[in-house]
């Protein structure tokens, strides 16, 4: 089911104003339009070629507000082109009120997912196997270098300035607990290099990434994966 352009660019400026209240800056052009794209030179191609900047999901559920992300990714380096040398990843997540990502691990990704501010965000955790399959053996966790174990399942609440390592294998879900209902909390994630085209192994695989677009509006701004080749 494809999302519309008008509830993207509704979810991108609400966005956006939780990241001023939060005193969180992006770079310069997470604020250009689709014009100042099309006229970028090949000096701004880290930006195209490493998925750099806005990423709105419903992870192919059209239910956004219940099972969906707004991410923005400040850095990453690339699996497949030699010339990008960061072996690191940042993004901030700005994530709803129990608004869920559905659990999934990464198979090579090792993350941190951080809580910033705005509220608690809870990351439920278990371990999985190379087959995708949810185990109920008890989960190595790992808070801010404080090593210890839980059941399958357990619901580690991050309170803000926590966060969480989640290694390879390791399924995660989560969803953010504002402080005041219905506002957002607003969470880090620093990691190995992240390529969301191969690396994302969903528990549920009828998941998507990366949504359709239906144009019903012009685009406020273009999502990482839009940006057109420089000229
Ligand atoms: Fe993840």
């Amino acid at each position: 089911m494809a999302m519309k352009r008008s509830e993207l660019n509704e979810i991108l400026r609400k966005g956006k104003e939780f990241c001023e209240r939060m005193n969180f800056r992006l770079p310069k052009w997470a604020e250009w339009s689709p014009e100042d794209w099309e006229s970028a030179g090949h000096e701004w191609d880290e930006i195209r070629d490493n998925q750099l900047g806005w990423d709105i999901t419903d992870f192919g559920k059209g239910d956004y507000e219940n099972i969906g992300l707004l991410l923005f990714t400040i850095r990453n380096g690339n699996a497949l082109m030699d010339k990008y040398v960061k072996p690191y990843c940042e993004k901030i997540l700005i994530v709803g009120d129990g608004q869920v990502t559905p659990c999934h691990y990464h198979w090579e990704k090792i993350e941190d997912i951080i809580c910033r501010g705005g509220g608690d965000l809870i990351c439920q955790v278990w371990n999985g196997d190379e087959e995708g399959a949810r185990l109920d053996t008890p989960v190595p966790v790992n808070v801010d270098g404080h090593a210890y174990e839980v059941e399958a399942g357990t619901k580690v609440r991050l309170t803000p300035g926590e966060s969480i390592t989640l290694v390879q294998y390791n399924y995660h879900e989560f969803w953010g607990e504002p402080e005041r209902p219905g506002d957002y909390v607003l969470v880090g994630e620093v990691s190995a290099v992240n390529d969301d085209e191969r690396d994302n192994r969903f528990h549920d695989e009828t998941v998507g990434r990366f949504p359709e677009i239906e144009e019903d509006e012009a685009a406020l701004h273009l999502l990482c994966t839009e940006y057109p080749e420089a000229p």
